[in-house]
C-alpha cells in the first residue's frame, strides 16, 4: 500500500487485514477484511494521528508508507492516540523505542493504558483536555473528549484549518480498502453500500454497546464543520461525510428506540422437527408485508445475526429443546444480543420438544432482564402436524401485528 494524499501535507497511512482466517477482536469474521488506518499530518512538527496494529509486515509497510511522504519513523514528533486499542497502538512500544524524541498526546484515560500495554511511562506523555487546541505551524488541532466510542479513553482530533475529523472507531466499518479507492468519492454506488454495510455490522459488532455515547459524541461534533471524516477502519468520507455521521446516528438510535419494522428469525433443528416451522413464520410474516432476514445456528455467524438484529423491531427464535435447555447454539446467540445491551424488541418463540420441553422456560429466564417484549410462544411435540401449522400462522400474524404496531 502507499500512503494517500487527502489534503495538503495530510495523509492515510493504511494497511488492511486480508487474511480470512484472522478474526477481529478474536471474534468477529473478515471475509472482506478491515482497514486500519493512522493519518500524518506533515508540518513544523509533524504528527501520526494513531498508528498501527504490530502484527503481519505493517509496521514494515506503515514504515515505508511514511517513506511515501519523505519522512522516516525518527521524523514524526508527535503521537495522538485517539484511541489506545492495539489494533491502533499495538507498534507504539517499538516505535517509541526507534523514536525517542516523539511525545504522545492522549486522554488522562489513556495513560495507564500505555503504561499497561505499552511500557510508556508519563514522561511521554501529554495529557489533551476537552477542547484544547495545539498548533503545528500551518495546521491547528483541537481534541474532543469522546469517550466509549469505543474505550473510556477515546478522544477525536478536529483539524481545524481543514475540517478534517479523525474520529477513531466512530464512523468505521469493516471491509479492505483498496489502494485506488480510498474515499466515498472514488467509488460506485455498489461499492458505497458496501461500505455502509460493512459499517452496520462493525458498528453491531463493535460499538453498539455504547450507542449512548455515540449519541453524545454525535452532539459534540454536531457544531463542526466537518467537510471530511476519517475514522481509524475503512474509507474517508470526503464526498459525503455527513451520510456515514446519520448512519451511525441511526444506527445508535435503536440502542435506545424502537428498530425498523421488520424481523430477524434465528432458527436451528436438530433433526428437522423444528426446521419445519421457518416456511411457515417466513410465509405469515410475508403475507403482512413485513421484511424478513432468516438466520440459521449454527451455520451463519453470530457477527451477521447482531448486525440484523440490531436494526430490527421483531425477533423470532425458532429452535428445540435441548437436555432440557435451549439449544446451545441459540442460547449463545441470545447471549451474545444481551451483551450487547440489545433491547426494546419484540420478541417470538417457537420449537419442538421431545420427551419433555425446557427450552421456553430457560429462555424466560434468560431474558427475564432483557428489556424485550415478550408477545408470544408456540411449542409442539415432535413433528409438526397441519394443525400446528395452522396455529403457528395465526400466532406469528398477530405478532406481526405488533411488531409494525
Ligand atoms: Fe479499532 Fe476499538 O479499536
Amino acid at each position: 500500500m502507499n500512503a494517500q494524499k487527502i489534503a495538503d501535507d495530510i495523509y492515510r497511512i493504511a494497511v488492511n487485514i486480508e487474511d480470512r482466517d484472522y478474526r477481529f477482536e478474536g471474534i468477529w469474521p473478515l471475509p472482506n477484511g478491515i482497514s486500519i488506518n493512522a493519518y500524518l499530518i506533515r508540518d513544523e512538527k509533524n504528527v501520526l494521528i494513531d498508528l498501527t496494529q504490530d502484527i503481519m509486515d505493517f509496521p514494515r509497510d506503515f514504515s515505508a508508507q511514511l517513506g511515501d511522504a519523505s519522512l522516516s519513523v525518527e521524523d514524526i514528533d508527535i503521537v495522538v492516540v485517539n484511541h489506545m486499542e492495539p489494533d491502533h497502538t499495538g507498534w507504539l512500544r517499538e516505535f517509541c523505542a526507534r523514536n525517542s524524541k516523539a511525545v504522545i498526546y492522549c486522554s488522562e484515560k489513556a495513560v495507564p493504558l500505555l503504561a499497561a500495554f505499552m511500557g510508556i511511562g508519563a514522561g511521554r506523555i501529554v495529557v489533551v483536555t476537552d477542547g484544547m487546541t495545539l498548533s503545528l505551524g500551518r495546521h491547528e488541532l483541537q481534541f474532543f473528549s469522546t469517550p466509549n466510542i469505543h474505550w473510556p479513553e477515546t478522544i477525536m482530533t478536529w483539524e481545524r484549518t481543514r475540517g478534517i475529523l479523525f474520529s477513531g472507531d466512530a464512523f468505521g466499518s469493516y471491509g479492505s480498502v483498496p489502494a485506488d479507492v480510498m474515499s466515498d468519492g472514488r467509488i460506485t454506488a455498489e461499492r458505497r453500500r458496501f461500505y455502509l454495510d460493512e459499517a452496520r455490522r462493525y458498528y453491531a459488532n463493535i460499538v453498539a454497546t455504547f450507542s449512548a455515547s455515540v449519541l453524545k459524541g454525535i452532539e459534540k461534533i454536531a457544531r463542526l464543520d466537518i467537510r471530511i471524516i476519517c475514522p481509524s477502519h475503512g474509507i474517508v468520507w470526503q464526498e459525503r461525510p455527513g451520510e456515514i455521521v446519520e448512519e451511525y446516528r441511526r444506527l445508535a438510535g435503536y440502542g435506545s428506540g424502537p428498530g425498523e419494522r421488520e424481523v430477524t428469525l434465528v432458527w436451528g433443528s436438530m433433526y428437522g422437527n423444528t426446521e419445519k416451522a421457518v416456511g411457515t413464520i417466513t410465509d405469515a410474516l410475508r403475507a403482512r408485508g413485513i421484511p424478513v432476514r432468516v438466520f440459521h445456528v449454527p451455520a451463519d455467524d453470530v457477527s451477521y445475526i447482531l448486525a440484523s438484529a440490531w436494526r430490527s423491531n421483531g425477533l423470532i427464535f425458532c429452535m428445540p429443546t435441548y437436555d432440557y435447555q435451549m439449544f446451545p447454539p441459540m442460547a449463545h446467540v441470545i447471549d451474545e444480543l444481551l451483551r450487547k445491551r440489545m433491547r426494546n424488541k419484540k420478541v417470538f418463540r417457537c420449537g419442538s420438544y421431545g420427551w419433555v420441553g425446557g427450552a421456553q422456560k430457560d429462555f424466560l429466564a434468560m431474558t427475564e432482564k432483557s428489556g424485550w417484549e415478550i408477545c408470544g410462544s408456540y411449542e409442539w411435540k415432535g413433528a409438526m402436524t397441519g394443525q400446528d401449522h395452522g396455529t403457528l400462522r395465526r400466532l406469528v400474524g398477530e405478532f406481526a401485528d405488533r411488531v409494525i404496531a
